[in-house]
Parts: structure tokens; sequence; C-alpha cells
């Protein structure tokens, strides 16, 4: 088994600046040493050039940093792609959630049934009509489903890239209105906190698993920092009080070895400016080992 990293230092999906040191925090927290003893080789491609200029926000759709923002993600999807051609499995490193943008059109090129697991507090459901903020990483998991604008939903010229009863979202608890709607209309799953309190998170892992595992010809992990509890996970820029714990999200990683379901994964939102001490990265590179099987004993 062959992984392949790349980071994505970007940050223009959201208006706080230093999210573009996510990949530079998880390297330095140790994923190499974390993770060697769990495949047969690692290579890091490095980070993909992202640049840092002020804000464009586009006239016509109000969005910010339309445009740098497809065009950067354009190249993610084509390096998600090759990654995935030379039987290697892609973990990309954020940068902010826009970059799923990216990585699910270059996955999405080889699974025609893909599934996806959206850890995180927010739906990321948005539209340039819904938004409250114009940022688009509120948006990537709408533009992955066809909704929005045609330069975030077209990336490869697929579109949409998965299908709404493909997506298990996991630890929602800050939805704005048109999320809502969009959720209820295409008929969502979504364990926001109020489930995974109710049923526990065994359980919770335990039917997202059964729901994605036969109809679907791969399963991507995209998880946002900001699930978890700014307790456990303080360096992100859009925190939300009363998130999964640092232990249900390891039991949720080691479920989900278990279960050889996940087929590529990206960790994103970590920004070492609104850390303490680098332990939002820590953190997912604790979690990045119980995903890839790590055990106790
Ligand atoms: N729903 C809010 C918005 O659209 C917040 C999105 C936060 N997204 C994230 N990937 N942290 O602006
Ligand atoms: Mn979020
Ligand atoms: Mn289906
Ligand atoms: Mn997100």
């Amino acid at each position: 088994r062959k992984l392949t990293i790349i980071g994505m230092p970007m940050d223009l999906g959201q208006m706080r600046r230093g999210v573009d040191m996510g990949p530079s925090a998880i390297r330095y927290a140790g994923i190499f040493d974390r993770l060697s003893k769990l495949f047969s080789s690692i290579e890091d491609w490095g980070d993909i050039a992202v640049g840092r200029p002020e804000t464009i926000i586009d006239k016509q759709s109000n969005l910010k940093n339309l445009h740098l923002i497809a065009e950067k993600n354009q190249m993610l999807a084509e390096m998600v792609d090759k990654i995935i051609q030379s039987k290697s499995f892609p973990l990309v490193l954020g940068g902010d959630h826009s970059i799923a943008i990216g990585t699910l059109a270059g996955v999405a090129k080889h699974y025609k049934n893909l599934g996806v697991i959206w850890y995180d507090a927010h739906g990321d459901l948005n539209t340039a009509e819904t938004s409250p903020s114009g940022n688009i990483h509120g948006m990537p998991l709408a533009a992955s489903l066809g909704y929005g604008h045609e330069l975030l939903t077209n990336l490869l010229g697929i579109s949409p890239k998965i299908k709404p009863d493909h997506v298990v979202i996991i630890g929602a608890r800050s939805l704005d209105d048109g999320e809502r709607r969009l959720i209820k209309e295409l008929g969502i799953k979504v364990f926001t906190m109020h489930e995974i309190d109710r049923l526990g998170m065994t359980r919770v892992m335990e039917e997202t698993i059964r729901y994605l595992k036969d109809k679907t010809d791969g399963v991507h992990l995209s998880l946002d920092l900001d699930g978890l509890d700014p307790n456990d996970a303080p360096g992100v820029g859009t925190p939300v009080p009363g998130g999964i714990s640092y232990r249900e999200s390891h039991l949720a990683m080691e479920m989900l070895a278990e279960s050889e379901l996940i087929t590529s994964a990206e960790f994103v939102e970590v920004n070492p400016i609104l850390d303490e001490r680098n332990k939002t990265a820590a953190l997912a590179v604790a979690l990045m080992g119980s995903l890839f099987g790590e055990k106790l004993l």
C-alpha cells in the first residue's frame, strides 16, 4: 500500500489568513514518522503554488477569489488524478475547505459511484445565492453535487461529481437556511451533533458504513478539523462549540480503517496562527494514524 501526500496551501476560500500554513504545520507535527509504519512507501509531492493576493470579489457572482480558486483547484484535481493513476492513496493537506472542489474532481474521475464522508461542523452546501459570506470554503459540497457557479461545479468537465445519496455529513451543528433547504430537497444523510449525542459514535459510524458500502465504488473522507470540538481543535477559522470529541473522532477513524472503505482523504482548515502550540495539526496527524490502521496494541 502506497501513500502520496500533497499540500494545498489555500487560504482564499475564507477571510482569515494563516490556514495556508496548514500543510507545513501538519508536516511539522510528524506525519511521516506516524504514517511510515502503516504504508510500504510514502511520497510527498510538496505543495501546489497557490499565492496569497488580496481578496478579489467577482462582480457578477459576488464570490470571493472565484477565478483563482477555480484555477488552483484545477491543478489540484490533476495532481490527485495522477496520484490515483500511480496506484497510490491520495492524502491532501489543506488549506481551507474550498480545496475539496479540486480533490473531489480528481477523485471523481476514477469512481462512477463515489461516496463522500463530510466530517464537519458545517454543511458547506452554500451557493452564491445562499451564502451569507461569499466565502467559497462554505460551498465545496454543493459544488461537487452540481450546485453553484459553473467554474466551481465543472472542474475536469465532470458534473455532478457525486450523487446526493452517496454523501454522509457527520458533526453538523451550524447550517445556513439555504443549506438546510438543499439537505431536505436532496435527502442528504446527516448525522448532526444531536444524533451523535443520542446514538453514540459507534452507531453513527456503523450506519454510515452500512449506508455507503454497497452502493459506492470508492469513498472519500473530507475531514474539516472544525468538526471536532474547539477545545480539542482550537486552530480553525470558523470554530463552533459543542463539537465531536477527540475520543469519538479516533473511534470514527478506527472504524473507517476496519471497514477498508476509504480510498482518498483530505484534512482541512488547520490554521496554525489561531492554534495553541500546533495542537490542531498534531490532532490531524493522530487521526490519520487511526484512519490508516494504527493499533494501540
Ligand atoms: N456556512 C458558513 C459560510 O458559508 C461557514 C462555512 C464554513 N466552512 C468551512 N469549511 N469551515 O460562510
Ligand atoms: Mn467547517
Ligand atoms: Mn445511488
Ligand atoms: Mn468545511
